[in-house]
């Protein structure tokens, strides 16, 4: 009976506890649940979902996955530290381990870095380091792309640190660019090997990282 019970314990002790951070569509969101639901994320639970964009339609997708949710406003803040500290209250009241970028347009303040150090993934839209810093998002990205003449791009799933878009890769994925292409095309292009890629990498990075340090 007591094997059983430690048995049962360490289980739950390997579940990993991942809190999203979202302001847009959520369609890296949705991928991530539906890993999670079908077993291609294991060892893991979707804690919760933070948007700082009330519209934002990932707040949707995890209310239809009975997903805690929260809408926080910068607005309610003296500043960026301020927010972050609150979101973080709001992580350990999660017991979060682990954070994850989808499309979350703010920038993470030093104390939350330092608070969740090499346990923030963020996946961007291009082949890092090529079209990633400052400003470099969403169509923006694919336009830079294009005018470059590039034949292919992808997408970066990297650790979040202070240089934007400049941590440590953990994995990537390309797609080929065709002659005609416009910055809409490829960005669906792109997106659809996000989808397959966090999912992914996000595994990895709990079954290989998190895991064997014990994290
Ligand atoms: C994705 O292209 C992702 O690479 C970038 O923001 C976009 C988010 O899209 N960081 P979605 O909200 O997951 O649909």
């Amino acid at each position: 009976m007591s094997q059983e019970m430690d048995g049962f314990k360490n289980t739950s002790a390997l579940r990993k506890n991942i809190a999203v951070l979202v302001s847009g569509n959520g369609s890296n969101l949705n991928a991530l649940i539906n890993a999670v639901n079908t077993g291609k994320i294991v060892n893991a639970n979707i804690a919760l979902v933070i948007s700082n964009k009330k519209s934002a339609n990932a707040l949707n997708i995890a209310r239809d996955a009975k997903i805690p949710t929260f809408y926080v406003a910068r607005d309610l803040f003296n500043s960026d530290e301020e927010y972050d500290l609150f979101l973080l209250n709001k992580l350990n009241e999660y017991s979060t381990d682990l954070v994850l970028l989808a499309g979350y347009l703010r920038i993470i303040t030093p104390i939350f870095l330092k608070a969740f150090e090499n346990r923030i993934l963020n996946i961007h839209p291009s082949l890092l380091p090529d079209f990633g810093g400052k400003g470099m998002y969403g169509m923006k990205v694919h336009q830079a792309v294009l005018n470059s003449k590039s034949v292919k791009s992808g997408c970066t799933v990297h650790l979040v640190t202070e240089k934007i878009d400049g941590g440590h890769i953990l994995a990537q994925s390309s797609v080929s660019i065709m002659p005609d292409d416009s910055a809409e095309i490829l960005a669906a292009k792109v997106l659809e090997e996000e989808h397959k890629l966090y999912p992914l990498a996000v595994n990895n990075f709990i079954s290989t990282i998190m895991l064997n340090n014990n994290r």
